[in-house]
């Protein structure tokens, strides 16, 4: 059966569970509905394909880290949530809302994989390709608002280093957009994220730099700070300040 058919069944089989004709569906409901019947069937969180090959970070990230990174880690967390459904979890909604539903009363499988999940999934877009080397830096509205709130583009990467170089163990740095517009640098333990009802400042994640061992233990063993300079050649600006401008 071709992907098409089968995807045109699984949908006209949905219709018919909700007794509702597709007229008064849209697609995106019908998509919601989907991932829930998906969830029944233990597939409702993907991992998703990368938009780019994974030597393509090279020489600063080397594909076999990008590799085991996507296939192995990500998949790992993408495994463990879709083998653990949750009653509190509302599937209907974005990951990124689903992660401000999170907070210390959340089951600790949930916290951690939903990260995970999230966190990776943010981490790829926000990586392009330079094997070049070129110059990498930021541009137009993100640009000034990091010059206004940092005073200069070097004071934001120079902080940002420091505390992503800093962080114990297994976490994540983040540049996050606040409630009242504001750029702030913060740092997560394990996989949690901004997003999440936690101790810390919450906001938007607009950049984020994964900083557990797996990112670059291959090719940077523990060098963390190298592994994090080599990143800086690879920020997908124009997606920061998509997310930014958001
Ligand atoms: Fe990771």
């Amino acid at each position: 059966m071709s992907n098409d058919r089968r995807d045109f069944l699984k949908k006209s089989a949905l219709l018919g569970l909700v007794g509702l004709s597709s007229s008064l569906f849209g697609e995106e409901k019908l998509n919601h509905l989907e991932s829930i019947s998906n969830k029944m069937g233990g597939d409702a969180f993907t991992l998703p394909k990368l938009p780019y090959a994974y030597n393509a970070m090279e020489p600063f990230i080397d594909a076999k880290t990008m590799e085991i990174h996507h296939t192995k880690h990500h998949q790992g967390y993408v495994n463990k949530l879709n083998e653990t459904p949750s009653t509190n979890m509302d599937y209907m909604s974005s990951d990124e809302v689903k992660c401000t539903h999170v907070d210390k009363y959340t089951s600790s499988v949930i916290r951690n994989n939903l990260g995970g999940h999230y966190n990776h999934s943010l981490f790829w877009t926000l990586l392009r390709a330079n094997p070049e080397g070129y110059k990498n830096l930021a541009e137009g509205k993100i640009a000034k608002a990091i010059d206004e709130e940092f005073k200069s583009f070097d004071n934001f990467q120079k902080e940002f280093t420091e505390k992503a170089t800093k962080i114990f163990g297994s976490g994540w740095c983040w540049l996050i957009k606040t409630k009242e517009g504001k750029l702030k640098i913060v740092t997560t333990a394990n996989q949690d994220n901004p997003l999440m009802k936690l101790e810390g400042e919450q906001g938007k994640p607009i950049l984020a730099l994964d900083v557990w061992e797996h990112a670059y233990y291959l090719k940077y063993q523990n060098k963390r700070a190298d592994y994090i300079t080599g990143w800086w050649n690879l920020v997908n600006w124009p997606k920061v300040e998509e997310l930014y401008s958001k």
